[in-house]
C-alpha cells in the first residue's frame, strides 16, 4: 500500500470520527470491551427472539400473524438484520483475535495449559471459543433452514403464503437429525452464555468485586432460560396437534 492511500484511508476515518474507535480496537482491553458489548447485545437479540418463537406454542394463526407482522416492516427488519449482522461478524473477529493474542502472549510462558478452575481440564478462554465456534455452525446452518429456506429436503411454502412461518419452521424442526442438531447447538449456546454473559461485564469493566457473585448468578439464570426455552421449542414443537 503507498503511503498516500494510507494518507486518505486516515483522511476519511478522520472525517467520519471513528478514530477513537479504531483507537479502541488496537489495544486488547479495547478489542476486549467490543467483544462484550456485542456480546450483550446479542443476548438481546437472543431475547426477542425466544420471546417470539414461543408463540409456536400458541398456534399457527398467533406465530404466523406475529411472523408476517415483522416482514410487513421490511424497511424496519432490514436496518435490524444489518446491525445483526455486524454484531455476529464483529463479535466473532474479536474472538478470533483475542485468541491468537492470548496465544502468542502465553507462547513461552507455560509449559502446561492454564486454567483458573481446579479440576477444570480445559481454560475458560478455550471453552469459550470452542462453544462459541460450535453455536456459530449452528448459526449458519439454522440460517440455511430459516432465513434463506435453502434445506434440500424440506419442502418449503413460498414466502407469501399464510401459513409459511409456522409450517416452514415445524417442517425443518420435523427431521429427527435437525432435532438432534438444533437441540445441541441450543445447549451449547446455554453453556456458552453461562460463562459469557458475566465475562462480559468484566470486559466492559462493570466488575466490581460486590455485583459480581449476582452478575454471574444472573448469567447462569440467563443461560438456563436461554436454553431450556428454545430447548423445548425444538422437543416439543413438532409434536404438538394443530
Ligand atoms: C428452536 C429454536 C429456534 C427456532 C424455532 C428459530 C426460528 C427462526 C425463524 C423462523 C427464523 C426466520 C425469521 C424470518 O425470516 O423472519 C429465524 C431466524 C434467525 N434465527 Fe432463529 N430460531 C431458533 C433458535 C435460534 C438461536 C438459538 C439463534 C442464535 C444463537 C438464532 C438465530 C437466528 C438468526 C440470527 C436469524 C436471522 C434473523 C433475521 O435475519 O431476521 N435462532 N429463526
Amino acid at each position: 500500500m503507498t503511503d498516500s492511500t494510507t494518507q486518505s484511508q486516515a483522511g476519511l476515518i478522520d472525517q467520519v470520527g471513528l478514530r477513537w474507535f479504531f483507537r479502541l480496537l488496537s489495544s486488547s482491553i479495547g478489542q476486549k470491551f467490543v467483544m462484550g458489548v456485542t456480546g450483550l447485545l446479542l443476548c438481546g437479540f437472543l431475547v426477542a427472539h425466544l420471546a417470539g418463537n414461543l408463540l409456536l406454542f400458541a398456534g399457527a394463526k398467533p406465530f404466523n400473524e406475529y411472523a408476517h407482522a415483522l416482514h410487513a416492516q421490511w424497511e424496519l427488519l432490514a436496518v435490524a438484520e444489518a446491525g445483526l449482522l455486524l454484531l455476529f461478524v464483529a463479535h466473532v473477529y474479536l474472538a478470533v483475535a483475542t485468541s491468537i493474542g492470548n496465544n502468542q502472549a502465553r507462547t513461552g510462558q507455560y509449559v502446561m495449559k492454564q486454567t483458573k478452575v481446579p479440576g477444570r481440564i480445559i481454560g475458560a478462554n478455550s471453552w469459550m471459543f470452542a462453544s462459541g465456534a460450535v453455536v456459530l455452525a449452528f448459526v449458519i446452518l439454522h440460517l440455511i433452514d430459516l432465513r434463506f429456506g435453502l434445506r434440500g429436503d424440506v419442502k418449503y411454502l413460498a414466502e407469501s403464503d399464510p401459513e409459511a412461518p409456522f409450517k416452514n419452521t415445524v417442517a425443518v424442526l420435523n427431521n429427527p437429525i435437525s432435532r438432534l442438531v438444533y437441540f445441541i447447538g441450543v445447549v451449547v449456546l446455554g453453556a456458552h452464555l453461562s460463562h459469557g454473559f458475566a465475562s462480559a461485564f468484566q470486559s466492559i469493566g462493570l466488575n466490581h468485586p460486590k455485583y459480581m457473585p449476582l452478575i454471574k448468578l444472573i448469567g447462569k439464570i440467563f443461560a438456563v432460560v436461554i436454553a431450556v426455552g428454545f430447548a423445548s421449542i425444538v422437543v416439543i414443537v413438532p409434536g404438538l396437534k394443530r
